[in-house]
């Protein structure tokens, strides 16, 4: 059978925030489908040891793509940019930094929208995220015109910024015949997650609380809030292949309509462990919106039917093998 991805074979691809939970992940299959990769990290908040495994077989560039021509001198000669780098944390960290979100990530985005017409580039892929959505979207959400209420408002800097994206990634290809992918993911986890303390995502964060035997283990908001979760690896599969098939500077969202409820989630987690802490709610707590939920028909049209990979409980099976490898003998509190 052909690979779904060989397309990439033999291509010069430029991944920024390649040593990033999803970049990793989107390394290991661009590898596995025989493309060059240059794999770019500042190493701020990416770790090298996800991409280890693949020593000789990408190369990879600390740098930060903020400093003046970083980005240029990197992507000459390269073919498709891949841009994931960016600066995102849980919403703990989000609800209460939106100005330095919003500077950061717009100063990033133009320097390397700027390095990719420089560089004459044939395509680029511009990772948005469903936060660029208002709170008041219908669930499930289909790919709104991009200046659409405000962005969600536990995310409102890291959401405009990530709008701006879409709005000068949109431009780049009408003045340069650039060709560019968009995409609005949900919700990533994956087994190489790094632990950002009180700033870190749901799945990790429940999964530490459930394993450090929090009882009564207190959820953040009334728990009734709904999410869509897909494993990174998926997050890097949809990125191949939208990018491939539908780089028309027209955005795609990369989730699915099934969601879990906080509680729920929180549970199913309990069962993966063996462990079955009381829950209790804090409604004080930031909780983003009631539900978030992608309507995936775009999707599933541009890529040939993409379903997720790696169900839920699976994924959640190795969340706690990733504790085990985290935490045994620290205490990280
Ligand atoms: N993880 C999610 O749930 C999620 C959801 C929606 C959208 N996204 C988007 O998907 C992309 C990948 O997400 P992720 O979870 O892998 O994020 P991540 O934070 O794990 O990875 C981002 C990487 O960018 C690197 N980086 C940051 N600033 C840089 C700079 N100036 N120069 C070079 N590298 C820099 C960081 O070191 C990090 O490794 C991001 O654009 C993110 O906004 C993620």
């Amino acid at each position: 059978m052909t690979s779904p991805f060989a397309y990439w074979q033999g291509r010069r691809v430029v991944v920024t925030g390649a040593a990033g939970l999803v970049g990793s992940h989107l390394c290991d299959l661009l590898v596995e489908a025989g493309a060059r990769v240059l794999a770019v990290d500042d190493l701020s908040k990416g770790i090298l040891e996800r991409l280890t495994h693949l020593e000789g077989r990408i190369q990879f560039a600390k740098a930060d793509l903020c400093a003046p021509n970083a980005a240029r001198d990197l992507f000459r000669g390269q073919e498709i940019v891949l841009h994931l780098a960016s600066r995102a944390y849980g919403i703990a960290y989000s609800a209460d930094h939106h100005d330095e979100m919003y500077r950061f990530n717009v100063d990033l985005n133009r320097k390397v929208l700027d390095a990719c017409a420089a560089a004459r580039v044939a395509r680029v892929l511009a990772v948005s995220t469903s936060c660029v959505y208002p709170d008041d979207a219908p669930c499930p959400t289909p790919e709104l015109p991009v200046n659409t209420g405000e962005p969600e408002k536990a995310n409102r800097g890291y959401g405009q910024a990530k709008r701006e994206l879409e709005i000068d990634a949109a431009r780049l290809a009408r003045e340069t015949g650039i060709a560019v992918a968009i995409v609005r993911p949900v919700n990533a986890y994956s087994g190489r997650y790094k632990w950002e303390g009180n700033y870190s995502h749901v799945i990790p964060m429940l999964v530490k609380r459930i394993m450090d035997g929090d009882d009564p283990l207190v959820i953040w908001g009334s728990g009734r809030q709904r999410r869509n979760f897909l494993h990174a690896v998926d997050f890097g599969r949809c990125f191949l292949a939208v990018t491939e098939h539908y780089a028309t500077a027209d955005p795609v969202n990369v989730g699915y309509e099934e969601t879990v409820t906080m509680e729920e989630l929180a549970r199913a987690i309990g069962d993966a462990a063996g462990r079955r802490p009381a829950i209790r709610f804090d409604p004080s707590k930031p909780e983003g919106r009631l539900v978030k939920s992608a309507d995936s028909t775009k999707l599933r049209r541009v890529t040939g039917g993409m379903t997720p990979s790696v169900p839920l409980a699976a994924g959640l099976r190795e969340m706690i093998e990733w504790y085990h490898r985290s935490f045994s003998q620290k205490d990280t509190r």
